[in-house]
């Protein structure tokens, strides 16, 4: 057989392979209970709000360790609806009309020896703002996953990052580019990004601007503090754009990470998967083992927008092969 043959032989088994490798691959859905969740459009409802009894019942119980979800898990359609509708007029002064006060959204979690896998579906609400935040994606997901490391991450999920300081929050600083760490902490004219207690001196509760964006501790602490998992990681699906991974500490860092996501909308029905490796070995993703209970929070910006206009989940555990859990990752 002359070489250029062999050659083409070659090229030939490998693609096939390449061809075949993901169907095999592709978990079974069919097999995995979905876990209903509702999204609610929250506001301006951040950590700082959440934290202090004056502004939130709440407050106490959540320094004391109770959880969101605990107490809103049932009445999270509602609370959006109130705050969409003007009557909570503290979480959005400015109703934006046509808005959904929620989306519910189906989430099944899977995994084999390497990776987990995380499908999220829900139906596109037919409600349209006709404002475009985002130029170009229609749609974001975004998962953040908390390994119980992190102040307020066991009880709030994605509130441990949310702060009243941040882009389009009410006590943004409109000097915060000015920051001599604002390209590293992609800190734009419009604000900071999120951030964890974790990687401040303090955090001002009570009086405006609430808050710390500008209190960062050192890069020596900040980087200890990614070292002991003190972080909460995320992947982020767009509807126009390469995937992204990443992890909020001192700032959401994220960058593309082809594959980590792929999803589509077929009819009204949006579906979303992520797939990343149980263990990756980069610094800002945890190890996701058995045995451990992982607080996860998941995001929607819907209808081309952004920044804090997005519907956000309360707090839900994951874990793999643990039916006691919300979200149960049988292995496959
Ligand atoms: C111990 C129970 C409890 C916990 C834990 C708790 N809350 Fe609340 N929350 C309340 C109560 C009570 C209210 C007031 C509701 C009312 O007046 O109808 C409230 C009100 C709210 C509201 C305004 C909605 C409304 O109807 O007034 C939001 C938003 C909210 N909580 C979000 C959260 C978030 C986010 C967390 C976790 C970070 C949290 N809560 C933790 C009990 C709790």
């Amino acid at each position: 057989m002359s070489r250029a043959k062999i050659a083409t032989l070659h090229v030939a088994f490998f693609t096939l392979g390449a061809i075949a490798a993901p169907a095999i691959a592709a978990p079974d859905w069919s097999k995995v209970p979905a876990k209903k969740i509702t999204l609610f459009f929250p506001g301006t409802a951040s950590l700082e709000w959440t934290l202090l009894g004056s502004d939130h019942s709440g407050g106490r119980a959540l320094r004391n360790k109770e959880n969101c979800a605990g107490c809103h898990d049932k009445e999270a359609a509602d609370i959006g609806q109130k705050v969409v509708s003007g009557a909570l007029k503290a979480l959005e002064a400015a109703p934006i009309k046509g808005k959904p006060g929620s989306i519910p959204i189906s989430v099944q979690a899977t995994h084999d020896k390497t990776n987990l896998y995380v499908r999220v579906q829900w139906k596109d609400p037919k409600m349209t703002t006709g404002k475009k935040i985002d130029q170009k994606n229609e749609v974001k997901l975004a998962m953040m996953v908390d390994a119980g490391k992190v102040l307020f991450g066991p009880e709030g999920g994605c509130w441990a990052t949310c702060h009243h300081d941040l882009r389009s929050m009410p006590d943004v600083d409109p000097n915060a580019a000015k920051h001599p760490k604002a390209k590293e902490l992609d800190i734009r004219s419009n604000g900071p990004t999120k951030y964890l207690r974790e990687s401040r001196t303090e955090l001002e509760l009570k009086n405006a601007p609430r808050g710390g964006w500008n209190k960062l501790k050192p890069d020596a602490e900040i980087a200890k503090a990614l070292k002991d998992g003190q972080f909460l990681d995320m992947m982020q699906f767009r509807s126009a754009a390469p995937p992204r991974k990443g992890y909020v500490l001192d700032a959401r860092r994220l960058k593309e990470a082809p594959g980590i996501a792929e999803g589509k909308r077929e009819g009204d029905t949006w579906t979303v998967t992520f797939t990343r490796k149980l263990a990756t070995g980069e610094a800002g993703d945890h190890v996701i083992e058995a045995g451990k209970t992982y607080t996860v929070g998941f995001a929607i910006h819907n209808d081309y927008s952004d920044w804090r206009y997005h519907h956000v989940s309360l707090d839900y555990k994951l874990a793999l092969d643990n039916p006691k859990v919300d979200i149960n990752a049988v292995k496959q």
